[in-house]
């Protein structure tokens, strides 16, 4: 499918969407809307919350958001030999409607396409390259590994199939209080247990042979999240899907639509760090008592709180993601919940690459390979190495070959030293490493996935990234979090945790 076609009919579909939502909007109203809201964190998840609850309590309640470093969170830019460069999150999948919908409604374009060329690296030469041919590509995949390659992308797209679902509930205004019933409402058990086995043992269940999985699986899901085929199977369809063609960033960015969905919602920027969230009951001499959550931060003019009606946490709970206390929530939340996050390095090099190091012999002027991926193995100090292009591409830009200095990014389990370095390279002039705690260490099966409801009125959208973690699943998580906010304030029960939304929901478009 191509992206026009693809732009065209989620266009369509969206299009059909809002005129649905325009005549559910007229349904009474039990309450007054809140008066303020807080969000906490300012990457793609707190800046698409802050815009779906614009979207759902209108213009009058006040919505501030904190971020005490940049806004974008997991997507950052770096600056090198004079352009500016993608550290973290890159990607976005044609798919992915809600970005999608964000930069159409934002006016901001997409980066101009320069055309990818994939290697698979075993730690001594390319096993698989790529061609600029897409006929040839696929033949060499089909003589290489059989109908499996077809097959996988036939998985693949039964996956997304229920995966895409998401999109009609919400437009329907639907919402759900877990992950694990917002995956069951997308398939059913079998889709909820994508979650607790690994992509290993699901592929292997449907045939695809060992050698498979450490060739073409396992490349995907290190460049993807930096794990093996060991990581649950939802997280492994997702790293499976970067093998689609037709993926896009933001020109100027990525993480210009964090900073353009808090202007469009009009929320306020807080530049602190929360530091506690405390409920708190007043008792009124006139009417029932009165509740509100007091925000704690402290920011560079020093310590200050906030009262909010609202509450949505948007940052990981977990061990060296953030520490913010809870108190007076009965039942009590723990600051952090069991689980850890993932380390990775984004290594930024300027310079010549040692083509050899692939155990690549002609000339590396032909060398013309902008993504290698590689296998699972000792030897390997990388998960994948990338020729970058700035995050906006000149005029008349086009990638250059692997004997000039350009920008690479190692994405590596671990800093680089000059050995790695040299190793790697001919010679370089600048270096620049960013550590992540990129995502969740998925090992299935999981015990317990944390709720999106963490007390009456306080939220939790990270919870998501245990299914899987992207901005597309942030905004999705955003988007059920602000319906969730809505129908709970507004006591509509009727859109929370609807069984059978597929079948009840298939006459409707
Ligand atoms: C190296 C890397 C590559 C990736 N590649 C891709 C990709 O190609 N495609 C893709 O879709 N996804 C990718 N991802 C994943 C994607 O970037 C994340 O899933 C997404 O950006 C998460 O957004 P978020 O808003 O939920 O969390 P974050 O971006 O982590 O935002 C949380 C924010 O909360 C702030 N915060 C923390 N504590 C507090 C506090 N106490 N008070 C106030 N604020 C606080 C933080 O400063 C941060 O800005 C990648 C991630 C990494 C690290
Ligand atoms: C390039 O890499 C090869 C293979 O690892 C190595 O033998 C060679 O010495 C390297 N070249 C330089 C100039 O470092
Ligand atoms: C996953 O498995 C664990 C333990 O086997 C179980 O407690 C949990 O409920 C399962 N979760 C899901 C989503 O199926």
């Amino acid at each position: 499918m191509s992206v026009e076609t693809l732009s065209l009919r989620s266009l369509l579909f969206l299009g059909i969407c809002l005129s649905i939502r325009r005549s559910l909007a007229s349904s009474p109203e039990l309450l007054e809307p809140p008066t303020n809201i807080a969000v906490v964190g300012a990457g793609i998840g707190g800046a698409a919350a802050a815009f779906y609850l614009r979207q759902e309590f209108g213009a009058t309640v006040k919505i501030d958001v904190f971020e005490p470093g940049d806004v974008g969170g997991r997507l950052a830019t770096a600056e090198m030999a004079k352009q500016e460069y993608e550290t973290g999150g890159v990607v976005i999948h044609p798919l992915n409607l809600h970005m999608k919908h964000f930069v159409d409604k934002l006016g901001i374009s997409m980066r101009q396409d320069v055309p990818s060329k994939k290697a698979v690296f075993d730690g001594n030469e390319l096993t698989f390259e790529e061609s600029d041919w897409f006929i040839v590509n696929f033949l060499r995949m089909l003589w290489r590994y059989g109908l499996n390659y077809l097959f996988m992308q036939m998985w693949v797209e039964s996956v997304m199939d229920k995966f895409m679902r998401i999109y009609q509930y919400q437009q329907y205004g639907y919402s759900f209080t877990s992950v694990e019933r917002l995956l069951h409402a997308m398939g059913g058990d079998d889709f909820l247990s994508l979650m607790n086995r690994t992509l290993e043992e699901t592929m292997r269940a449907e045939g695809f042979p060992q050698i498979f999985l450490n060739h073409v699986a396992a490349p995907l899901t290190r460049v993807t999240y930096g794990q093996s085929v060991r990581i649950n199977s939802l997280a492994g369809a997702l790293s499976l899907a970067a093998a689609d063609s037709g993926h896009w960033a933001v020109d100027g960015g990525n993480k210009r639509v964090c900073s353009g969905l808090l202007y469009h919602s009009k929320s306020e920027l807080i530049q602190a760090r929360v530091t506690n969230v405390a409920f708190k009951v007043r008792p009124s001499k006139t009417g029932p008592s009165t509740s509100f959550y007091e925000v704690n931060y402290i920011g560079d003019t020093g310590a200050g709180h906030s009262m909010y009606d609202i509450v949505v946490i948007a940052t990981p709970l977990h061990q060296g993601k953030s520490d913010i206390s809870f108190s007076g929530l009965s039942p009590p939340t723990a600051s952090q919940f069991p689980g850890i996050y993932h380390q990775v390095f984004s290594v930024l090099v300027h310079g010549v690459l040692n083509t050899s190091y692939l155990g690549v012999t002609r000339p590396s002027s032909e060398f013309t390979v902008s993504e290698v991926l590689t296998v699972d193995s000792e030897d390997n100090v990388m998960y994948s190495l990338t020729s970058l292009d700035p995050v906006h591409i000149p005029s008349g830009y086009s990638r250059p070959p692997a004997s000039s200095a350009k920008v690479w990014k190692v994405f590596s389990p671990r800093a680089l030293s000059q050995d790695d370095l040299a190793r790697m390279f001919l010679s370089w002039d600048s270096v620049s490493q960013t550590p992540w705690l990129a995502y969740p260490t998925y090992r299935p099966p999981r015990r317990q996935i944390p709720p999106f409801i963490l007390h009456k009125r306080l939220y939790y959208l990270s919870a998501v990234e245990w299914a899987a973690s992207s901005m597309e699943m942030s905004a999705i998580s955003a988007r059920n979090a602000a319906l969730l906010a809505h129908h709970r304030w507004h006591e509509q029960t009727g859109r929370i945790d609807q069984e059978d939304l597929h079948t009840r929901l298939r006459g409707e478009l």
